[in-house]
Formats: structure tokens, sequence, C-alpha cells
């Protein structure tokens, strides 16, 4: 189904992002046929360029960027038409008064802000003085929201000036993974799952994201921030709120981000002996943590494992387990609900634990599995053995799973629909910021030190330990 014609502003629309996954992300979404003729996409930014110049530039970011064989001569030439160009100062008031020209009535306006966190207050500001946006009007910032707690707390103070909350729509793109939304559907779609999700029957959660990829060429960005900044403040507390909020009364924006902030206001500090930080070493060809980010003496991590609690009825006793980091075995993504073992084994070979495990994946392979005990087939006696129920999207749903948008096509077009449900609000994000600043302080006082970690490998010896300790261990990372 079309979304409304619409008027998207792109301020940064020459950047890497823009580049790289929102313009490739619309030109999707028009060949699926979701975007109307009437839609208009502006590319607003400092350089100085015209309109065909900025057609010329966005052609060849989709022959860069979108998967061969998907640019097809018509839908580009429909999608470049759609597209224009405004020269602006963020700062100043250069393009401003051209800008506003652009802007037409009748139609949804969306401005996304793909633009250092610096400047959204001074959008927000311009945006308003000089009548461009008004208030049926959308802003979409992107992550890094804020640096701690007190620098998201001033961002939403700026952008609260000239825009009211429901018009301020803050990116995770791990929301917008379909498998991320599906866990929804499972969680509260089927009657199967939701008794046994507690701690009467969980023995614990784990989620790993562990990628392949390092920071070379954004070292100057991650060494400010490392993995609890840049993956766990946001995408792995995104999805452990899923994962462990109360049912929503509907599927409603609000009624979402109350039960997910009420999860992270429950969550316990983690204690520091729970928390491992590490940081690749060089490998045979590729350079060491330190060398990407040029400085021989980084404490940042590239790796973090912890464990943590959620004080409350529902989980009081279930520990959580969150991983992530950079130059691992493989690209993976994945929540493990582990349930508990069965109370009393009735078969002889009750020496092995059997153990029901929802596993939940993100990429690549999106889909769900469901290890079960059954018999193992064949004459040798009531012999047992673990097999996945196994649905893997693309199986279950043939071609149709194909066509599932990628996160940022999904959320841009949630933004025209104007659905806030798979968006940060505010005081989400101040919460989140609140549990990770003492962790983050705890260790830069102590003078923590990263342990260094082979590339390819699962990370320190000490993450393993951390589950070893309890009687645990973590999944396997494997494609
Ligand atoms: C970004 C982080 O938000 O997410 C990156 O800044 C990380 O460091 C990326 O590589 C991972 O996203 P995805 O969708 O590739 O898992």
């Amino acid at each position: 189904i079309p979304v409304d014609a619409f008027d998207l502003v792109i301020f940064g629309g020459t950047g890497d992002l823009a580049r790289r996954k929102i313009l490739p992300g619309l030109y999707r979404r028009l060949a699926a046929g979701q975007i109307p003729p009437e839609a208009r996409i502006i590319g607003a930014a400092r350089s100085d360029m015209d309109d065909a110049a900025y057609r010329e530039m966005v052609s060849d970011a989709l022959v860069d960027f979108l998967p061969k064989g998907e640019l097809n001569d018509e839908t580009r030439a429909q999608f470049l038409s759609l597209l224009s160009y405004v020269t602006i100062d963020a700062k100043g008031t250069d393009g401003w008064a051209e800008l506003a020209g652009h802007m037409r009535d009748g139609v949804v306006s969306a401005f996304y802000f793909s633009v250092a966190p610096s400047l959204f207050g001074d959008l927000a500001q311009r945006l308003h003085e000089h009548g461009v946006a008004d208030e049926g009007s959308r802003v979409v910032v992107e992550k890094p929201f804020g640096h701690d707690r007190a620098s998201a707390k001033a961002l939403n103070r700026d952008l609260a000036q000239h825009f009211d909350e429901t018009q301020i729509y803050r990116i995770d793109h791990y929301l917008g993974k379909e498998t991320v939304q599906n866990l929804m559907a499972v969680r509260f779609g089927n009657v199967l799952f939701e008794p046994l999700w507690n701690a009467q029957y969980v023995d614990h959660i784990q989620i790993t994201v562990a990628e392949t990829v390092g920071v070379g060429g954004r070292g100057s960005y991650y060494d400010k921030s490392g993995a609890m900044r840049d993956m766990v403040q946001n995408h792995l507390m995104q999805l452990l709120c899923l994962i462990a909020m109360e049912p929503p009364s509907r599927f409603d924006p609000d009624a979402v981000r109350d039960e997910k902030l009420k999860v992270i206001r429950a969550l316990d500090p983690v204690e520091p002996h729970h928390i491992v930080r590490g940081q690749y070493d060089a490998g045979a060809d590729t350079p060491s943590y330190r060398q990407d980010v040029e400085d021989p003496r980084s404490l940042t991590e590239s790796f973090i494992a912890l464990r943590t609690h959620i004080s409350n009825w529902r989980w009081a006793g279930t520990p959580f387990y969150l991983r992530t980091g950079k130059r691992l075995k493989a690209r993976t993504s994945e929540i493990a609900v582990v349930f508990k073992d069965a109370p009393h084994s009735i078969f002889e070979d009750s020496e092995r634990t059997h153990r029901n495990i929802l596993s939940i994946r993100l990429q690549p392979n999106e889909g769900m599995e469901l290890g079960v005990t059954i018999k193992e087939p064949g004459p040798g006696g009531m012999r047992l053995i673990d097999v996945p129920l196994d649905m893997t999207f693309a199986d279950a749903l043939g071609p149709d799973a194909d066509d599932v948008p990628d996160a940022y096509e999904r959320l841009i077009m949630d933004v025209i629909r104007g659905n806030q449900t798979l968006f940060m609000r505010g005081d989400e994000v101040e919460a989140a910021w609140a549990w990770t600043d003492p962790l983050i302080e705890g260790w830069q006082r102590r003078g923590d030190v990263p342990k260094p970690y082979d590339v390819g490998s699962v990370g320190p010896d000490d993450a393993l330990m951390l589950m070893h300790r309890d009687g645990r261990r973590w999944r396997e990372i494997k494609i």
C-alpha cells in the first residue's frame, strides 16, 4: 500500500548514511510501489551543487549500494525525478528561504537529521524560524543520541523547544529489523510462549551481536564511544526490552514504549566483575584496534560482555547476558531464551541435560528456532536427542521473504505513516544512559584495561568465564 504524498528533506543529503542507506532504501520502496509519484525528496547540505549534480551523485550511490540486479533504468529515472537539492547553512541563514519554497501544503513533511548531533538544535531552530516546518512536520534523528545522560537530556531539550514529542522520531535501526518485530508477534500473538516467559521457566537469556568488521575508517568516532555506547546502550538495550517487557495493552507507540521504559528502569547496576571488556589484536592482514584508532594507548573496548538482572516479579533470578564485539568469528546476531531443565527425568540417559532453547536470529538467515528433545529414531531404545523446530523465514514464506524491507526502509515509511512505535522516546533514551553512565564511569575510575582478543575469535577468555562461573555457556557464534 503506498504511503501518503510527502516532502522529505534529508539534511546531510550528500553524506555517508544518506548515500549508503537512506536513498537506496527509498529507491527500493519506490520499486516496491510504496512511494507515490507525488513524493519529493530534497537533499540539503553544505556543498554547492545543483539538482542535476545531486541526481548524478545519488545515481552513483544507487549503483554502489544497491544489491546487484535491483537497479533498473526505468525506476532509476523515476526515482531521480523525485529529487532536488538545496545548499544550506545549518548555522546561518543561507538556503533557508529556498528550502521553505520547496515545501508544499497538504502533504506530509519530514526532516531527516542525518548530521552530527551538535547540529540538531540549530536545525530545529532554523526550521522553526524560517517557517519551513509546522506542527504536523516530523523530524528524524539518528544515533548517537548523546554521549551520556546529560548530553541526551540537552538534545531532548533542544528538540523540544520547537517540536512536540509526537513529532520526533529517534532511530534505532535494530527496531526496524524484521525479526525484532517478529519477536513481538511471537510473544504476544501466541498463547504458547507467554506462560513460560518468566523466571520460573527461563534459566537465562543471552543476546549476542557479533560482527566481523573492525572500526577502521570510523576510528575517531568509535574510540570516543566503545562497544558500550555504540551498541549496548541502544541496540542491545532495545532487544533486551522487547524480550523482557510486559505485554503492552495495545500495539501502539506509547503503550509499547511505556513497557520498555519500565524494563530499563528496573535494570540492576552491573557489578564490575560481571563486565568483561576487550580489544582486538592485529590479525595476519588486519590492524589491531589501537592501530585502527591510531592511539597506541587507547583503553576503549571493541568488545563487551556483561551480566545483568531485571528487578521485577517476572525476572527476579533470571540473568541476562549480553555481548557484542567487532572482528569476531562470524557476523551473527541472536537472542537465545534458554529454558530450565525438566524438573525430573524419567529417562535413563539423564546424564545429558536436554534444554529447550528458543533462538531468535536477527542476521544472517533471519528466523527462529525452537530446540526440542525427541527420541532418536531407530531401534536403539529410548535415546534422546535435541532437534530444532526451524522456522527460517525464507523457507516458510517463499519468495515473499525477499521483499522484506530492510530496517531503514521500514523505519522511513513508518515516519511518513506517522507511526512512532518503532522509535525511541526521549525518556527511554535518557533512562538507558542513566544505566550505562555509572558502568562507564566505574571502569574509567578504576583504570580498567580491556583484554586483548584474537581476530576471528569469540572475544577474550574472560567472557567465557563470565558464563562458566555460573555453570552456563555462550551459544556458538556461527553463521
Ligand atoms: C551501528 C554501529 O549502529 O550498528 C556500528 O554504530 C555497527 O558500529 C552497526 O557496526 C551494526 O548494524 P548491523 O545492522 O550491521 O548489525
